[in-house]
C-alpha cells in the first residue's frame, strides 16, 4: 500500500510522543496497526509491551484483529527463518496484550493495585441503570436531610437560603426541576478534569464586574460581528449617492452628502467606542458605548433640497430610503439586544445569577459526595470513578517495555 507522506511519518517516527487526527475513515487505525507490525517485524518490541487503549470495545476488537490479521500476512510473507518465529511469537503474545477501552484497563489497573486506594477489593462496576436509582434516591435523600430545620443557630442562615432557593426555583409539582439541574450539573462536571474543583470554582465570586464578565467576553465577538454588519449595511446604502454618471442624478445626489456624512460620523463614534470597549473592557466604557449608540439619532430629510431626487428620480429615493431604514432597524436590533442595560444593571444581574450558580454547584457538589458514599456503601464503582480523579491524588501511569509502572503522587 502506499501511504501519504504523514502517514509515513506517523508509522515510521519514534522516541517521541506523536498526535495523529485525521478525518474518518481516512486511515489512522491502519496507520497505527502498520506502526505497531513495523515494530514488531524489527524486533523492537513485543506486542504485550503495548498499551492500545480504544473508547469502545468494538474498536478495540477490531484493533486486535487487524494487528492479528497483519501478522498472519506478514508470516505468510516472510522467508526468513527468524522473521517467522518472532512474529509466530508476537501471535501467541497478542492474546495476553494490553488492546481494550480506557475503562477496562482502568478497572484491571485498579485490582492490581487495589491496596493503593481507597476502594473495597470486593467492588463491582455498576449496570447504568442502577445508577440512575441509586442517583434518584441519593438526591431525594439528600434535599429531605437539608429541608430539615438545623436546631445549630449556625447552620440557620444557610439553611434559610437553601429554603428560599428550592421556593424560587421548586415548583408545585415539587423539586423536580431542580432534581433534573443538579443531576445535570454533576454529570456535567464529570466531564472536567476535576469535577470537585470545577464545581468549587464556579461558587467564588470572580467574574462579577463587566471587566471580568464571562458574559462580556463571550458577547463581544457577536458584538463586533453584529455592528460591523450594521456598518457595511450602511456603506452600501450611501454608496447609491456615488454610483451614478448621469450629471443630472450627481446633482439631486449632492444635497445627500452632508446627511450621509453625518449619519457616518455617528456609526464611527459607536464603533470607537466599541473598540475602546474591546481593548479593555470595564463598566465605564461600557456606559459610554450605550450612551454613543442611544444619542445616535437619523436626521430627518426635511427642506427642498432633498426634493430633485425625490421628484426627478422617484424610485431612486424610495430605494434610499428603504435602505437606510432597513440600517436604521439593525442598529435599533443591535442595540436592544445587547445595550439596554447600564453596566450598573449588568453587574447586579450577574450578581443574582451567580448566586443561583453558586447555590447549583454547593447542591452538586454534596450531592457528589452523598453519591460516592452511597456507592460505597455498596461497594460499587462507575465508570468515571475508574479514571483516578482525586485531586490529593495525580496518577500518573507510565507505560514501560516491561510493564506498567503507576507513580502515585501526593500533592
Ligand atoms: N494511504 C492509503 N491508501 C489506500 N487506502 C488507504 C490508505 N490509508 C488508509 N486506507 C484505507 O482506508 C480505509 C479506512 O482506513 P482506517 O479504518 O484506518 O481509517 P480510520 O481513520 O481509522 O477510520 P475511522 O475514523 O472510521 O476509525 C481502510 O480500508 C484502509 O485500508
Ligand atoms: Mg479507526
Amino acid at each position: 500500500m502506499q501511504y501519504t507522506d504523514d502517514q509515513q511519518k506517523a508509522i515510521e517516527e519514534r522516541g517521541r510522543n506523536i498526535l495523529v487526527a485525521a478525518a474518518a475513515g481516512s486511515g489512522k487505525t491502519r496507520v497505527l496497526v502498520e506502526r505497531i507490525i513495523r515494530q514488531l517485524i524489527e524486533g523492537e518490541l513485543d506486542v504485550d509491551a503495548l498499551l492500545v487503549v480504544t473508547f469502545t470495545n468494538a474498536a478495540a476488537a477490531e484493533m486486535r484483529e487487524r494487528i492479528e490479521a497483519a501478522l498472519e500476512k506478514e508470516i505468510a510473507a516472510a522467508s526468513k527463518h527468524d522473521i517467522i518465529a518472532r512474529l509466530e511469537r508476537q501471535r501467541v503474545l497478542l492474546t495476553g496484550a494490553d488492546i481494550c477501552t480506557f475503562h477496562s484497563f482502568c478497572q484491571r489497573l485498579i485490582r492490581q493495585h487495589i491496596e493503593a486506594i481507597d476502594v473495597d477489593p470486593k467492588f463491582r462496576l455498576a449496570s447504568e441503570q442502577e445508577l440512575v436509582l441509586l442517583k434518584s434516591d441519593t438526591l431525594e435523600t439528600m434535599l429531605e436531610e437539608k429541608y430539615e430545620r438545623p436546631l445549630e443557630a449556625d447552620k440557620l442562615p444557610a439553611w434559610e437560603e437553601f429554603i428560599s432557593f428550592m421556593d424560587d426555583y421548586g415548583d408545585e409539582k415539587g423539586d423536580e426541576e431542580v432534581k433534573q439541574a443538579i443531576l445535570r450539573l454533576h454529570s456535567f462536571a464529570q466531564s472536567q478534569p476535576f469535577p470537585e474543583k470545577w464545581l468549587e470554582s464556579q461558587q467564588s465570586g470572580t467574574g462579577q464586574t463587566i471587566a471580568d464578565s464571562p458574559w462580556l467576553t463571550a458577547a463581544v465577538p457577536e458584538m463586533r460581528a453584529g455592528l460591523l454588519a450594521v456598518i457595511s449595511q450602511y456603506e452600501e446604502c450611501a454608496g447609491m449617492a456615488l454610483g451614478s454618471d448621469d450629471p443630472a442624478l450627481k446633482a439631486a445626489w449632492i444635497p445627500y452628502g452632508e446627511l450621509i456624512q453625518q449619519d457616518l460620523a455617528g456609526l464611527d463614534a459607536i464603533r470607537e467606542a466599541f473598540n475602546v470597549l474591546e481593548s479593555n473592557p470595564d463598566g465605564e466604557k461600557w456606559n459610554e458605548l450605550v450612551r454613543q449608540v442611544s444619542k445616535f439619532s437619523w436626521l430627518a430629510m426635511r427642506g427642498k433640497v432633498y426634493g430633485d431626487l425625490k421628484n426627478l428620480y422617484p424610485d431612486m429615493r424610495k430605494q434610499f430610503d428603504e435602505r437606510r431604514d432597513a440600517v436604521k432597524k439593525a442598529l435599533k436590533k443591535f442595540a436592544d439586544t445587547y445595550l439596554n442595560q447600564q453596566a450598573e444593571q449588568i453587574e447586579e444581574d450577574i450578581a443574582l445569577n451567580h448566586k443561583t450558580a453558586a447555590i447549583y454547584a454547593g447542591l452538586a457538589l454534596d450531592f457528589g459526595r452523598a453519591l460516592q458514599a452511597a456507592k460505597k456503601e455498596r461497594n460499587i464503582l462507575d465508570f468515571n470513578d475508574l479514571v483516578a480523579r482525586d485531586p490529593r491524588v495525580e496518577t500518573v501511569i507510565l507505560p514501560l517495555r516491561d510493564g506498567l509502572t503507576i507513580l502515585y503522587k501526593k500533592a
